[in-house]
């Protein structure tokens, strides 16, 4: 009797164990799975592809790979929300032909529209066809159904369509690929064509697809009446950033501040050559006109460089004159030293820099240290514009201005070997005797300072080469939904990095989406800027928080347990900057009750930027580039009042500086306890504190 049940539970818990193996109860508990971010239950995920927002229902697409972990098979995901919030994943919408053992055809990025007036005929029974334009990546030489030839490896577009809403996909066999290769001139770029975005435009009737010629930094438009047949019309580019492939491009219309202007927006991934201090991919926008067959960039938005109109140069180290010859009073190791010429030791290439010459304190190797100082001059102008790369530590590595020995202003760099415009407002100033001080006092990485073209000028120098739509590592090849309003223009992108996200440490699935969010155009500082604003539906999976108001706060304040999903909103007043240390203000998430490991997210006063510092966040072992320190530029508002917005989920943080013109995404991969924050004021007392701390639920329960 009581062998007989024990073995029957023996049994039962037998069978219950199996059941359990072949259905796994996915919870999305797993350590780093995000919790109010997308991410497949199991397997590699890249580009969100196909965005359509249809009856209520918002689709997404996206790069799979139903066979693994890594990219692989490259198929259409699918997954659908009614509040951009909550998912749920659905079965496979294109798979790789011949996945998994022969696959002669994958697909690639592109977009999906719905086809009202079924101009394209595969509609049936008054039903509009939904279409999807892609790219066709081929495996081998083939003959294809439709006769066409096609080449291993060659890219070219596609498309498909479905009668169920989405929800199940025919390839168009009888004409694929629609577009076989590039047009003339551009024949030989057929591996490098891809990533379609379709819409219809209503002025001109027609269909519209904005492509990607990836190597030339080009995107070609082309325009259909039936989505079949296209007609290749005009191009664009290269301009701005063009340090790796273009990919996955779009255009779309936003109005100005609101009002009834309006202008168009071209949004592309780069990879690499992503914003300043990243590694990898990025994603810059460019705002213009369209006029049904031409993008035309606005001159504001392309950037020449940056450099300052009319100005007097202190110095732009050219020339054959050793620095001291030069006129500067030099110490330690600069004693008998030259300016640069590029890379010091031939590896790391140093770029941004005017002319042939730049000073660059690399000179031994990171351990050479030193000060240089400027002969004085007067402060003729309203500005001091430089160009800067090298370490971040303005207390190690900077350019420093002082007037009656005093040190009014210091910025360092951004630890990367890119010199970018900086400019100090010197209003203050006028007509006083000033110097230069330029200090290297680090030893270690990033123990050196690139400084070029310092001179005076009525005009701000702008920081030159791209418009960063994230100045994160992880946001990538974003992309808007079709089907909604203008000014609900709403996007997701890829919240990783092709640097690194083939070992992000996540299992079974890899990547994740960003939150969605929503894009407007607002004149900032008399440049129009997109400005992002998230569109999570957190009124559901939040509860209200508790303000809490510091009216000082210096050193650091811990906040105490404060969980791992959160909605932080925080604001602070501007201040001055401390002429000697780092002046920073800001919190520090997701860190150990130790505060060993944490992630901060704060601001620097001296350099204007706000920043997400994962370098000590958790798991940083899998990539060497992973822990650093990430900026984006961002002055406060007109009252003086600085604003962040952060998101902080199992495996990831966003921040929405200011107006939303300031935004960084990062993954990060901390432990499972490390669940607490802290408040950080350096180098002086941060005043009006506000901070509201939410905690978000799970949207997967
Ligand atoms: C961008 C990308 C696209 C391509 C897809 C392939 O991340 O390289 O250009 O269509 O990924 O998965």
């Amino acid at each position: 009797m009581k062998l007989g049940l024990a073995l029957k539970s023996f049994l039962l818990g037998a069978l219950a164990f199996d059941v359990s193996m072949a259905r796994p109860r996915n919870t999305y508990t797993e350590v780093y799975r995000p919790q109010y971010h997308f991410s497949p239950k199991q397997n590699w995920m890249n580009d969100p592809n196909g965005l359509v927002y249809k009856d209520g229902i918002y689709h997404l697409y996206y790069q799979y790979n139903p066979g693994g972990d890594t990219w692989g098979a490259m198929s259409w995901g699918h997954a659908t929300s009614r509040d951009l919030t909550h998912w749920t994943e659905h079965p496979v919408a294109l798979t790789a032909r011949g996945f998994p053992d022969n696959i002669t055809e994958m697909f690639f990025s592109g977009t999906v529209v719905v086809d009202e007036d079924n101009t394209s005929g595969f509609g049936r029974r008054g039903k509009a066809p939904w279409v999807a334009m892609y790219t066709s990546y081929y495996r081998i030489d083939q003959t294809l159904p439709s006769g066409k030839q096609v080449r291993r490896d060659q890219q070219a577009q596609s498309i498909a369509y479905s009668l169920d809403q989405g929800m199940t996909w025919s390839t168009y066999d009888a004409a694929n690929p629609i577009i076989h290769n590039p047009p003339p001139p551009y024949e030989d770029q057929s591996l490098e064509f891809r990533d379609p975005s379709v819409f219809w435009h209503q002025e001109t009737r027609r269909w519209i697809a904005v492509i990607s010629l990836a190597k030339m930094h080009k995107v070609l438009i082309y325009n259909s009446r039936d989505l079949k047949d296209w007609s290749f019309v005009s191009e664009f580019g290269p301009v701005n950033a063009v340090g790796g492939v273009w990919e996955c491009p779009s255009i779309f219309p936003l109005a100005v501040d609101g009002g009834n202007s309006e202008k168009w927006v071209l949004m592309l991934g780069l990879n690499p050559g992503g914003p300043p201090g990243t590694v990898g991919s990025g994603t810059q926008y460019i705002v213009g006109d369209f006029n049904g067959t031409t993008f035309s960039a606005d001159p504001e938005s392309v950037h020449d460089g940056g450099a300052p109109d009319s100005s007097l140069i202190i110095e732009d180290f050219e020339g054959s004159d050793t620095l001291s010859d030069r006129g500067w009073t030099v110490t330690g190791d600069f004693i008998g030293a030259s300016p640069a010429q590029g890379s010091l030791d031939g590896q790391n290439p140093v770029t941004g820099f005017l002319g042939e010459q730049l000073l660059n304190t690399f000179i031994d190797g990171d351990s050479t240290t030193g000060t240089l100082t400027s002969a004085p001059f007067d402060i003729s102008h309203k500005y001091i514009n430089f160009l800067v790369g090298g370490g971040s530590n303005v207390n190690e590595t900077a350019i420093r201005l002082k007037v009656n020995n005093h040190i009014v202003h210091a910025t360092a760099g951004t630890d990367n070997e890119q010199l970018s415009w900086h400019s100090w407002d010197v209003s203050a100033f006028q007509n006083q005797s000033a110097v230069i001080e330029i200090i290297d006092n680090a030893t270690g990485g990033w123990g050196h300072i690139n400084i070029d073209e310092i001179s005076l000028s009525n005009t701000r120098a702008r920081n030159g080469q791209a418009n960063w739509l994230d100045w994160g590592p992880d946001f990538y090849a974003a992309l808007s939904f079709n089907g909604l309003p203008q000014n609900q223009r709403t996007i997701l992108a890829w919240m990783n990095n092709w640097q690194y996200g083939a070992v992000i440490p996540t299992d079974p699935w890899r990547s994740a989406m960003t939150i969605p969010r929503r894009l407007a155009l607002k004149t900032i500082g008399q440049k129009t800027t997109l400005v992002q604003e998230p569109a999570l539906n957190t009124k559901d999976i939040t509860n209200g928080g508790k303000l809490s108001t510091f009216p000082r706060v210096d050193g650091v304040r811990s906040l105490g347990r404060l969980g791992k999903t959160l909605e932080i909103n925080l604001t602070f007043s501007n201040r001055e900057s401390s002429p000697t240390g780092t002046s920073q203000f800001g919190i520090a998430v997701r860190a150990t009750d130790d505060y060993n490991k944490l992630t901060r997210i704060g601001y620097d006063f001296a350099t204007q930027q706000v920043f997400i510092d994962r370098s000590n966040s958790g798991d940083v072992s899998f990539d060497a580039t992973f822990a650093s320190t990430y900026h984006a530029p961002l002055t406060p508002s007109s009252d003086g009042i600085l604003s962040l917005r952060i998101f902080v989920d199992w495996s990831s943080v966003e921040v929405f500086g200011g107006e939303g013109e300031a935004s960084i995404t990062t993954q990060i991969f901390p432990s499972n306890d490390a669940v607490f924050g802290q408040l950080f004021s350096a180098g002086g007392e941060t005043s009006n504190v506000r901070l509201r701390v939410k905690e978000v639920e799970s949207t997967w329960r």
